[in-house]
């Protein structure tokens, strides 16, 4: 790749600020300095260095957020916050998108990237990747409803969704809610909501929990990210 779009993707500026950087000779490629923003690199192979310092490319980001509700899992929008622009701007250069959706009014865990092959393999239907939330039921939650959820519910299109596991952690008599915990394999349109929708209820409050192997850090408050951990990458390839 051209230095120029390797520089700036390193987050050191704007292609015309990097091309400064170059005009004042403090970029060496294996020794040497370079000033061609055309000059051609291969991060993998040769050592680049800014005024000396080694430079450590990264071709993917990972990064995990706390989604709050207000912002939408999108990369542009005219009318909302996108979780874009959630990220320091050195953290956008790479072009980082978000991994399925989660409703404007959901929060928790979304994992963004820019690798565009992990994110096809996540979000592949056929690969099945558990996404578990945590939510606040209208309704009580009953063992009929769990039974019906390991079977699959029919959706309001007359979809069957497949097989979910339901865990219901309390019912509150007195307001006629429930908290429950739900795992499913598909991320289809408002699914967890439209689930209990089928079975008469609705959701007042979701939150994703999980996503394969990758679990929201607890740490994380709503509306900040980290980087995911070289473990959590190695998880989410394998998975
Ligand atoms: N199911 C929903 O209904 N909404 C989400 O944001 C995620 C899953």
């Amino acid at each position: 790749m051209r230095i120029d779009k390797l520089l700036a993707h390193s987050g050191l500026g704007t292609r015309k600020e990097v091309k400064k950087l170059l005009k004042s000779s403090i970029i060496e490629i294996n020794g040497e300095i370079v000033k061609d923003p055309k000059t051609q690199v291969d991060p993998d192979q040769d050592e680049i260095k800014i005024a000396g310092d080694q430079l450590d490319y990264q071709e993917f980001v990972y990064f995990m957020l706390n989604k709050p509700a207000g912002v939408i899992s999108a990369t542009e929008d005219v009318m909302h916050e996108t979780v874009l622009d959630l990220l320091e701007l050195s953290d956008i250069v790479q072009e980082p998108h978000p991994v399925g959706r989660l409703d404007i009014d959901t929060e928790g865990l979304l994992l963004l990237t820019n690798d565009g092959g992990l994110t096809h393999r996540l979000l592949s239907p056929k690969h099945h990747v558990d996404k578990t939330y945590l939510a606040e039921i209208e309704g009580i939650v009953t063992e009929e409803d769990v039974a019906a959820f390991r079977k699959g519910v029919e959706l309001d299109d007359g979809y069957q969704t497949m097989p979910a596991e339901l865990k219901v952690l309390a019912v509150d008599e007195e307001s006629q809610t429930s908290n429950i915990e739900i795992t499913i394999q598909e991320g289809k349109f408002h699914q967890v909501k439209r689930m209990f929708h089928a079975v008469g209820k609705e959701v007042l409050y979701l939150k994703r929990l999980s996503m394969g192997p990758l679990t929201l850090d607890p740490h994380l408050e709503l509306g900040a990210y980290r980087e995911c951990t070289k473990e959590e990458i190695a998880q989410l390839k394998a998975e």
